[in-house]
């Protein structure tokens, strides 16, 4: 049976809390091939809510659907495969294996989803020269292209990005946020981006502030600019 014609992702009536309420009645869903930036102050939630979008939170009300299935309410195990395939996930630390080179990191990928290392993505990210140096001998830049080659390596269905170009200049920024939105329109896969840049929000299809516990449009803004 064919999902194409349903989102991808659909979030609905999502509540969290921890020691108090962060997100409170939250709608949100993205279609393939789509690109999405979320904003927001510092402690506002946005890694939280990609946490639970991404499998890794159950939030204390609402229901995640990925493929109109409701990942919550699955066993361990199919979340664990969805987890597993259909998601990549790059963190604002990026957890690549210190003592082995680069391209060793994106072969642990590759044999653990079962996909080819992809030469063009390499070239994309510009990272083709420098595949055999050691993690430790890499610039910040080039450990975070490194890193998301790896997750896209697995060639997910959903890719979050939480502040994936925290540490970098305006320019690789930039070339990162390309890159990554191009791939998601090749691959049609779904891009969620939780950022503090505007410039490199509204660069997404569409951007999201979270404010006031909720995901607001970012509409306004994109029109003025
Ligand atoms: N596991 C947790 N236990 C308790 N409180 C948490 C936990 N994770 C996050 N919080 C709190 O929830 C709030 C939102 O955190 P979150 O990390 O989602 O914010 P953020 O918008 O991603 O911020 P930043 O821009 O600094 O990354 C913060 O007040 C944080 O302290
Ligand atoms: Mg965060």
């Amino acid at each position: 049976m064919s999902n194409s014609s349903s989102p991808l992702l659909e979030a609905i009536n999502i509540s969290h809390s921890f020691d108090y309420s962060i997100i409170e009645n939250t709608d949100f869903s993205i279609n393939r091939g789509e690109s999405v930036s979320i904003m927001g102050v510092s402690g506002s939630g946005k890694s939280t809510i990609l946490h639970i979008f991404a499998t890794l939170l159950k939030p204390k009300e609402g229901e995640v659907r990925i493929e109109k299935k409701d990942i919550y309410s699955l066993s361990k195990n199919e979340i664990l495969k969805i987890r597993r395939e259909d998601i990549g996930f790059i963190f604002q630390q990026h957890y690549l294996f210190r003592g082995f080179n680069a391209y060793e990191n994106l072969e642990i990928s590759s044999i653990l989803s079962d996909q080819k290392i992809d030469e063009k993505l390499l070239e994309k990210f510009g990272i083709e020269n420098i595949l055999t140096q050691n993690i430790g001998t890499l610039s910040g830049g080039q450990q975070q292209r490194i890193s998301i080659a790896r997750v896209l390596t697995k060639r997910p269905k959903i890719i979050f990005a939480d502040e994936p170009t925290g540490n970098l200049d305006r320019e690789s920024a930039r070339n990162i946020i390309d890159s990554l939105i191009e791939h998601t329109k090749t691959e049609g896969c779904a891009l969620i981006i939780a950022t503090h840049d505007l410039q490199l929000a509204l660069r997404c299809d569409r951007s999201f502030i979270l404010e006031d516990k909720k995901l607001k449009r970012n509409g306004a803004i994109r029109e003025s600019n």
